[in-house]
């Protein structure tokens, strides 16, 4: 009897600290008005506006490759198309890398280090995070070599996020097949929980153990 509640304990404590308060998570908090988390958070809406900013202010460095967008330099390059027909849209990390490596080493040599992809950004660093990053890059990591190109310009900014965020994140229909799925697998290891325990009682009464 201690046994089962101390396993259901821990079991329960398990769960409910990976999937709904994860404590032990390093997050810092950031500040971002209410409004622009609306924007954000409203992919339908701005998904598609927030992706023209990007190319008109990020693409220089930035690129996108889940959603096809590279690296303007590179987007500009004829050796793209030819590519593409031979891998499709999204190319392979390592030909992207090896085929287009003088570009991203001259954003290397300008910046220190290449401008990171953006395609899963979202899901790593949340939207606090990149409002108030790309709105102010020098506050939120001082140093930085990422110039300010939003200055002033907070409501573009979320429109860029609830790009960013488009791109991670699976479209809801996605969404709601996994969650059914996920309970799926629980609800069937619980019957078959109940029903090897149900055998097992069997078991023992005819041994005669019960
Ligand atoms: C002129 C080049 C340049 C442009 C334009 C630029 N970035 Fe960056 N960005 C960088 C560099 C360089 C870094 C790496 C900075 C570092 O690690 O210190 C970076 C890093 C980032 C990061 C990662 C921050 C982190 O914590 O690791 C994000 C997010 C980002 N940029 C978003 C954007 C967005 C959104 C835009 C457009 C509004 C943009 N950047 C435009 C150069 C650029």
């Amino acid at each position: 009897m201690i046994k089962t509640v101390f396993f259901t304990g821990i079991t329960l404590a398990f769960f409910y600290i990976l999937w709904f308060n994860n404590f032990f998570a390093h997050r810092e908090r950031y500040e971002m008005p209410a409004q622009y988390v609306k924007i954000a958070e409203d992919v339908k809406s701005y998904a598609k506006e927030g992706k023209q900013l990007f190319e008109q202010n990020c693409q220089a460095c930035h690129s996108v490759r889940y959603d096809a967008v590279y690296i303007s330099s590179v987007q500009a390059n004829p050796k793209l198309k030819t590519l593409q027909e031979k891998y499709g849209k999204v190319l392979p990390r390592d030909v992207y890398e090896a085929v287009f490596y003088e570009d991203l080493n001259a954003l290397k040599e300008s910046f220190g280090k290449v401008p990171p992809d953006l395609s899963t950004i979202y899901l790593v660093k949340g939207k606090e995070y990149l409002f108030n990053f790309t709105l102010e890059p020098q506050k939120v990591l001082p140093g930085t070599s990422m110039p300010a190109v939003m200055t002033g310009r907070p409501e573009e900014t979320a429109k860029i996020v609830a790009y960013l965020k488009s791109v991670a994140e699976p479209p809801p229909e996605e969404k709601s097949k996994r969650v059914l799925m996920g309970v799926g697998t629980i609800a069937y290891l619980v019957v078959m929980g109940v029903l090897i325990w149900l055998w097992r009682s069997r078991v023992l009464k005819r041994m005669g153990l019960h």
